[in-house]
């Protein structure tokens, strides 16, 4: 790979110099945006395919609607500018796509009005990003942002302090990562991803109120466990029906499908990856690759 190229200010420039002033709004108050995209290179036609690159920007402007940011490009617009990025960008490998729409005056003033909005574009290699064969995790004592204080709906750069301290704090006790609860004590999700368990032999994961980011790749799970004629059911998680599921895992387009092997140092299930999980598994990799024809309008190619 040459020189990184990044999408900003209108252009095509080095990524190293898309930079920003330390007086920023949004360096100061984390009033940005952002995506987390994946395109998944194909060897036999040697190509990136992105994975639901439309979906990602149809949540990018409404993080952005809800942030007060205007968002330079349609959604179409957005997506021609990606693909352009990764042709600019040639990868034979993996890679994710980062857009971020941000409040960009030097200004000291915590608003959302009156402030203009700048939007930036880059990409970088990215393999997995969890172990794909299962993770320790504990339930953190961090509880999930609330809808009333900081939308976890929208993809907001300031809410991932949130992420980020509750996943420090897993690591140094020695997990791999950690579920948040929401206030009302139910669980939400993982820390950078959509949480299923599977109990009865259906899969169960909370509902969009639960203050959980709506997830795209949550939405390929609903698809591929209908056509495995799994059931699915949005409702309240309690804390303790992680103890006693059958499975548990995360998804997302960063940890992809990821099985949760134990909790809180108890095993989940038989502590291993159980069947379910391993054939949602394979199935979402053989999606996102282009090997699952039924899903091949999910991916767009860099031609
Ligand atoms: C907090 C949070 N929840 C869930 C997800 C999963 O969303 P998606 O499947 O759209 O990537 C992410 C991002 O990957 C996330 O950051």
């Amino acid at each position: 790979m040459g020189t990184p190229i990044a999408y900003f200010r209108g252009r095509w420039m080095p990524l190293e110099e898309a930079t920003v002033s330390i007086a920023t709004h949004a360096l100061n108050y984390g009033t940005g945006c952002f995506e987390g995209i994946r395109a998944y290179y194909n060897k036999a036609s040697d190509r990136l395919f992105l994975f639901r690159v439309r979906e990602h920007y149809e949540r990018f402007h409404a993080s952005c609607r809800i942030l007060r940011i205007e968002v330079p490009h349609s959604v179409d617009e957005l997506c021609q500018l990606t693909v352009e990025l990764l042709r600019r960008n040639p990868m034979r490998q993996d890679v994710y796509v980062r857009p971020l729409a941000f409040k960009a005056d030097p200004v000291i003033k915590v608003s959302l009005d009156g402030i203009a909005d700048q939007f930036g574009l880059f990409a970088v290699p990215l393999g997995d990003y969890l172990p794909t064969q299962g993770i320790h995790v504990m339930v953190s004592p961090w509880r999930r942002i609330d809808d009333n204080a900081v939308p976890a709906r929208a993809k907001i750069t300031g809410s991932y302090i949130n992420t980020a301290i509750a996943v420090s704090d897993a690591h140094a006790a020695g997990f791999d990562d950690c579920i948040f609860l929401n206030e009302d004590g139910h669980v939400s999700e993982g820390s950078a991803a959509n949480l299923f368990m599977v109990r009865k032999g259906a899969l169960v994961t909370p509902p969009v109120t639960d203050n959980l980011l709506e997830g795209i790749t949550r939405e390929v799970i609903f698809e591929l466990a209908r056509d495995q004629q799994i059931p699915v059911v949005e409702r309240h998680i309690d804390r303790t029906e992680l103890y006693v599921a059958e499975e548990v895992f995360l998804v997302g387009t960063g940890v992809q499908v990821v099985p949760v092997v134990s909790i809180d140092h108890r095993p989940v299930g038989e502590g291993q990856m159980g069947p379910i999980t391993q054939s949602l598994q394979a199935l979402y990799f053989a999606t996102v690759r282009g090997e699952n024809l039924r899903y091949q309008h999910w991916l767009t190619p860099v031609e």
